[in-house]
């Protein structure tokens, strides 16, 4: 904790990508508020949304937050956020890589190697090139990575191949990462999230036949019989970045307890799904 602040990550400068809905906005709202500077990015279709989250926390008169327009399946992009970062704060204390998509459910069968190329793109080779720009700024201030993956990536998901491989790849990524690091003592953890509710979620279960059923099961899939929160995961990365200094290479799983006890696992039958 800053001394007497009671703001835990005071002038600590953060880049957090994908941040102005969902996990990312409860990432960069928690991190402001914790007396942060926020740099984050969505693409630029989606400016309005990144200005307006920018403005609204900017009023809180706590941290800053910073929008700069960014496709993270674009290498200048991501260059550019990571320069623009610099020229502004003059160093990145925290990298979030957050960004990322969760393709309809679907048997091997129906996806294309370009699908399933895609969603690499965005899903890995995103946090694999934001991590390469963002290190030589890291190493000079000794910060850390934290990398969003998932649940699923260390369990499966029914209908989900291709996003299941992604997240994987994050968090053994993420592991590798920190073993080359460490020599810098800069740490790389990921969090790998149970269900959250987000508009990813959201939109995924209005397709389906039941979004009702659908969200309760959803629900139901973690112990806790609920969906965690955007500000929940937002929580769980500020503990990486301000207390967790004894913490490199790790998976925090905040997943409401999902991967526990034995139950229905079987998919035979229809199932009314939202991915
Ligand atoms: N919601 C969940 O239940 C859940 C669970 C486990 C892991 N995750 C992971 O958390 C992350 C965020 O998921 P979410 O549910 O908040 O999704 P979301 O769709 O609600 O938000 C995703 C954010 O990423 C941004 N984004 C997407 N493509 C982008 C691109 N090419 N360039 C820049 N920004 C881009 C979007 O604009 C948005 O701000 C993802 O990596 C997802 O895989 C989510």
């Amino acid at each position: 904790m800053a001394e007497g602040s009671g703001l835990r990550y005071k002038d600590k400068v953060t880049i957090v990508t994908g941040g102005s809905k969902g996990i990312g906005l409860g990432v960069v709202t928690v991190f402001v508020k914790n007396g942060s500077k926020v740099v984050f990015c969505v693409k630029d279709v989606e400016e309005s949304e990144g200005k307006a989250v920018e403005k609204e926390l900017n009023g809180l008169g706590i941290g800053e937050a910073t929008f700069i327009a960014c496709d993270v399946t674009k290498e200048s992009e991501i260059k550019n956020l990571i320069d623009k970062t610099v020229e502004k704060y003059g160093r990145i204390d925290c990298l979030v890589n957050n960004a990322g998509s969760h393709p309809p459910h679907m048997p091997i069968d129906d996806f294309s190697s370009d699908d399933f190329r895609e969603l690499l793109n965005l899903n890995l080779v995103s946090y694999f090139i934001a991590c390469k720009y963002a290190l030589p700024h890291l190493r000079k201030v000794e910060g850390n990575i934290i990398n969003i993956s998932s649940l699923v990536g260390s369990i499966g998901q029914y209908g989900a191949v291709t996003y299941v491989a992604t997240k994987g790849g994050v968090t053994s990524f993420s592991k590798a990462l920190a073993i080359d690091e460490a020599k810098y003592n800069v740490r790389v953890n990921s969090v790998s999230p149970g269900n959250v509710w987000t508009p990813l979620w959201n939109s995924g279960a209005s397709k389906t036949t039941n979004p009702e059923q659908t969200i309760a099961n959803g629900a139901d899939s973690q112990l806790m019989g609920r969906f965690g929160t955007i500000e929940e995961i937002g929580q769980v990365c500020l503990f990486l970045a301000a207390e967790g200094t004894y913490c490199t290479g790790i998976d925090l799983l905040s997943s409401g307890g999902a991967e526990l006890n034995f139950g229905i696992k079987t998919m035979k039958g229809e199932k009314d799904l939202p991915f």
